[in-house]
């Protein structure tokens, strides 16, 4: 595979910043990234001349676009699963992971069955079909309840957080602009956490640093790792099952919470590259978009080493220009090039190195305390 490297075409379907940072890292490999995103300014298709002009909920574009690539790629899962399936099997290109598995895991009823039936711990959960179960809630989640959007839900749109479980009329006028949802109980949890593992069709399955993330409405602001956790190989070893039983190919990240007792619980499946593992650029050996490529093609994966003892991430979230400031000395700015900066919007990331996690995070708040407006 090595000296054919060069050859391979791989399609990415969209062009936001995931897509960039996969096609910044397939032209480090030597393989040819080919974009289908709207628009020529958006952050992946600014960087690569294989830039196609398309949509991705369009099959004729799609088609088009995977008849040009050898295989293909997607940044976010909410693509429609029938359109890409049609699409990669009419131009013959496999897409990973396969719409299909896709298709499991865009809906949050089904990540939720498929967490319970291979026995991964997650929160209590029911479905709801009509606002005549919503008097029964208190029954089942007295201590509060989270309700999401089965589908196409992120940075906590989608999510309603209801501590009072008896104040329904939140709870009435999020079901009557969002029928399709389910209801978890509220974990007050002391930390939230993700993980992410790398699998291949050789069934070879890596497994990236234990990290704490933390979240502000819901976004996520920073990263820190690696984390020890006493819970986290048997959770591993059930969430590898669970990888293998699904014939799962690409990176997988997972949204962890701990709770106060000490529990891990998996709050969320992400089928892609994910942004608690943007850290991997500067902290591992090798990053979770080169191997989230290496895992499509079914290249042999390797354990990527630490780089320090501790490593942050901070996101710069609806932040200027950089061309206005400077990252803090050691530490290195990943920039998405958006057109459009917008309050909270994602424009790109900070990674830092210490000895310790602590000290790699404090060094990037005092940076952002002292430099950005928010
Ligand atoms: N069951 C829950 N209990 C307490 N907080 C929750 C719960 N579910 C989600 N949250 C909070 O809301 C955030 C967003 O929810 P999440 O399920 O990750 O959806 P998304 O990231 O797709 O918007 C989480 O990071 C967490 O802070
Ligand atoms: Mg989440």
């Amino acid at each position: 595979m090595k000296n054919r490297l060069s050859k391979v075409r791989l399609g990415i379907l969209g062009g936001g910043q995931l897509a960039r940072m996969m096609a910044l890292k397939s032209h480090e490999m030597g393989i040819k990234p080919y974009v289908l995103s709207a628009h020529p300014q958006d952050p992946a298709a600014q960087i690569t001349p294989y830039f196609i002009q398309g949509r991705i909920d369009l099959k004729k574009d799609l088609k088009k676009f995977l008849n040009k690539v050898d295989l293909a790629v997607f940044e976010n899962e909410f693509l429609d699963p029938v359109l890409l399936y049609e699409a990669s099997i009419a131009s013959n290109t496999p897409v990973h992971p396969k719409p299909k598995v896709m298709h499991l895991l865009q809906d949050r009823l089904n990540q939720k069955k498929l967490l319970k039936k291979y026995k991964i711990p997650t929160a209590k959960f029911i479905e709801i079909h009509s606002h005549k179960q919503i008097h029964t809630l208190p029954n089942f989640f007295p201590k509060g309840a989270v309700l999401k959007k089965r589908h196409q839900g992120y940075d906590g749109y989608g999510t309603l957080i209801v501590k009072n479980i008896k104040e329904d009329k939140k709870i009435k006028e999020f079901l009557n602009k969002k029928p399709q949802v389910i209801v978890e109980e509220y974990i007050p949890f002391k930390k939230e956490l993700a993980i992410i593992l790398v699998r291949n069709r050789k069934k070879q399955i890596i497994e990236l640093p234990l990290v704490e993330t933390h979240q502000e409405k819901a976004c996520c602001v920073w990263v820190k790792g690696p984390c020890r956790h006493q819970k986290k190989d048997p959770l591993v070893k059930k969430l590898k099952n669970m990888m293998n039983e699904i014939h799962y190919e690409g990176v997988m990240a997972f949204e962890l919470f701990e709770t106060k007792q000490g529990s891990l619980l998996v709050n969320e499946i992400a089928p892609r590259v994910h942004n608690s593992g943007h850290y991997s650029l500067d902290a591992l050996s090798e990053d979770q978009f080169s191997l989230h490529i290496k895992a499509v093609l079914n290249m042999e994966l390797v354990s990527p080493v630490k780089n320090s003892g501790g490593f942050a991430m901070l996101n710069l979230l609806g932040e200027k220009n950089p061309s206005q400031w400077l990252p803090p000395a050691g530490a290195t700015l990943h920039w998405y090039g958006k057109t459009e900066n917008r309050p909270g919007r994602k424009m790109g990331h900070i990674n830092n190195l210490d000895s310790t996690p602590n000290k790699a995070l404090t060094t990037l708040l005092d940076f952002k305390k002292s430099s950005f407006r928010t």
